[in-house]
């Protein structure tokens, strides 16, 4: 374990321990905190750490119970999916997690995207903000550097904002789809400003691929360009890597 800045770096070449220690950073927030505010990630990568979460959690009555009294916040969803479609992150969400654990799904909120998209934009912040933050927020890295989607630009955006899809990202989530031209177009993401204000943030960054984007993100350099960089102004934060990442301690 080293400490770098306020950043507290967890190196394993065996993801499966690493799932289990973030396993065990979820744990503690759910015993420890009466209501747990726990904002999730999708993506491929932390789906070894949700199937740690429902196994552990099914094998502890007193830890599946504790699941009824989570609060659970998405970073995003696809503009243009249906909630049922297999590749919607609200269809991940049920699919990975929430349909083995007794979570209630009036406390569950997943990023509408039908309707008046803006509408549904201030009332995710305003429903978290209801909630005061994340007690926990799952965090994965795209290759380029984007956390939620929150995409490299000359701006970043503060708030839950509608966000046109990076062509790299667009890339990068076509081996979900048959063809490119299924891959969404533009999501609803939380802002910069939702996953910074979380409490502790936990970074899941798995295989060779998110090497350069976390030497970039970590280097003690900020901007928009990366926008995983902003992280380092976080004062808790904790991330799981099977990278050697000795270039930057
Ligand atoms: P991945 O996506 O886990 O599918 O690599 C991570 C991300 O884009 O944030």
């Amino acid at each position: 374990m080293v400490k770098k800045q306020a950043i507290q770096w967890i190196v394993n070449q065996d993801t499966d321990v690493l799932n289990g220690i973030a396993a065990g950073i979820v744990f503690r927030v759910l015993v420890d905190i009466l209501h747990p505010v726990i904002g999730f990630a999708t993506g491929s990568t932390p789906v070894g750490l949700y199937q740690d979460l429902v196994q552990n959690s099914r094998a502890n009555p007193k830890l599946l119970e504790r699941w009824q009294h989570v609060i659970g916040f998405n970073l995003d969803e696809y503009v243009g999916l249906p909630e049922n479609h297999p590749q919607s992150y609200h269809h991940y969400m049920w699919e990975n997690i929430y349909q083995f654990l007794p979570v209630l799904p009036q406390h569950i909120y997943i990023p509408k995207v039908t309707g008046d998209l803006e509408v549904n934009c201030r009332t995710y912040d305003d429903t978290l903000a209801n909630y005061g933050r994340q007690d926990l927020q799952i965090l994965g890295i795209g290759k380029n550097g984007h956390i939620g989607f929150n995409e490299p630009a000359g701006n970043l955006v503060l708030n839950t904002h509608v966000t046109p899809l990076s062509e790299a990202t667009r890339r990068a989530n076509a081996r979900f789809f048959d063809t490119m031209d299924e891959v969404p177009m533009r999501a609803i993401t939380m802002g910069m400003g939702g996953i910074l204000r979380a409490k502790r943030i936990l970074l899941l960054a798995f295989g060779n691929e998110k090497r350069e984007a976390l030497l970039q993100a970590f280097s003690g350099t900020i901007g928009t360009e990366c926008p995983a960089s902003f992280l380092q102004l976080h004062a808790n934060v904790t991330i799981l890597t099977d990278q050697d990442m000795t270039a930057i301690f």
